[in-house]
């Protein structure tokens, strides 16, 4: 009966522990960091990495919280006689890449695909998962963007639907358990374009985020569709596992400081991943501004890891709401409609909001106590936004 009460009591304390353990030793709140491919995509490279590195700490966006340097497609050489992965001629020494990047109090990711080829048809992981995660663990790699790209090729000629999700996940899998023999935390990120509802099973795969959608531009009209596009994933969200809209698209010239405001409060209030997607070496101050704002980061990286969702709509005109630890709420209206309409007045009932009697109101952007306020009424710029903080 005892050793009974030990195996029940064994296997209680795996299933419950363990994978929590693991998805929550890393990506306790949504990543930050620096990714590659917005900016630079084919063209990185060692020296690039060490740059973005260097001014990550320069910047002070290390201090904020931005601390993986995550090199996307591209890096990938040959595989030798062993089967084993190499970096091609534009990173010469991966270990030593890694180790100039934690010298720095940062970490290291790097890019992979289940399938044969990656993205930008270099060599993916298919057949060699195990290899390559032990590379990139001997490597010092601390996250995998892992993109199916090839994968979806090879399943679509080998069923129907049910098979391709099940190929899916399966290949997702494999990687993860691959990366746990390692013993290495490595924070895994799913990158399937929000197929099948990736949100739904994404933990169970040992994703700690999970792309939602295809790809972001730098402008307005594709920020504003994958961002405005989350309404109603917030529950799948939690820490340890994160809906990832994309990275961030601030700083690369594609959109104006109101919507790179919006771009940069939105993913906030999504609790989303943030990962800067510019050239760290050559920003206006404006571009530092809007990704170190300690208030918006603080918004992002609550540790209740709740993420918001759409309060109210009408028309172009939208209110979300993030609920966070200390039981203030994080407000943002946002007006959606195009600069020749002009500023919009919008109106927020703090009572609406669950709040009883005055409310005490900061306008985060502007870093101004507006006071206890029961409702306010503000103009907010066309494709801007006003962010609240209210208690
Ligand atoms: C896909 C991904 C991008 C990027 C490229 C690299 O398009 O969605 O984020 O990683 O591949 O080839």
């Amino acid at each position: 009966m005892r050793f009974r009460f030990g195996c029940v009591l064994f296997l209680l304390v795996c299933l419950l522990n363990l994978p929590a353990a693991s998805a929550q030793q890393v990506a306790a709140t949504p990543p930050m960091g620096w990714n590659s491919w917005n900016h630079f995509a084919e063209k990185v490279n060692d020296a690039v990495v060490r740059a973005a590195a260097d001014a990550l700490v320069s910047s002070g966006m290390r201090d904020a919280g931005y601390v993986y340097v995550n090199i996307d497609d591209t890096w990938e050489g040959k595989r030798d006689e062993k089967g084993f992965i190499h970096s091609n001629e534009k990173f010469p020494d991966m270990k030593a890449l890694a180790d100039y990047v934690h010298s720095k109090g940062l970490k290291l990711g790097i890019y992979s695909s289940p399938g044969p080829k990656t993205c930008a048809g270099f060599e993916g992981s298919y057949g060699h998962e195990e290899q390559d995660a032990q590379t990139y663990a001997a490597w010092g790699i601390d996250y995998l963007k892992y993109d199916m790209c090839s994968l979806g090729e090879i399943l679509a000629k080998n069923g129907g639907k049910a098979e391709f999700r099940q190929g899916m996940l399966d290949a997702y899998k494999k990687m993860h358990a691959a990366l746990l023999k390692t013993g290495r935390p490595i924070v895994f990120s799913l990158c399937q374009y929000g197929l099948y509802k990736v949100w739904q099973w994404g933990p169970e795969v040992g994703g700690n985020l999970w792309r939602t959608t295809g790809d972001i531009n730098d402008n307005y009209a594709r920020m504003a569709e994958i961002g405005f596009g989350q309404a109603g994933l917030a529950k799948y969200a939690a820490p340890g596992h994160w809906n990832d809209p994309d990275m961030l698209e601030v700083g690369n010239g594609g959109m104006k400081p109101d919507e790179y405001r919006t771009h940069m409060s939105l993913w906030a209030i999504l609790a989303a991943p943030l990962l800067a997607g510019n050239d760290l070496s050559k920003m206006t101050p404006e571009t530092v501004a809007i990704l170190t704002n300690r208030e918006v980061i603080a918004i992002d990286q609550d540790k209740a890891g709740k993420q918001g969702d759409r309060f109210w709509a009408e028309g172009p005109d939208e209110i979300w709401v993030k609920p966070l630890a200390d039981g203030s709420k994080a407000v943002a209206l946002f007006n959606r409609l195009d600069e020749w309409a002009g500023p919009a007045m919008m109106k927020v009932n703090f009572r609406d909001l669950g709040f009883t009697g005055a409310a005490k109101v900061r306008d985060v952007w502007n870093a101004k106590d507006l006071g206890s306020l029961e409702k306010y009424e503000v103009e907010v710029p066309a494709h801007g936004v006003v962010l609240l903080r209210v208690k």
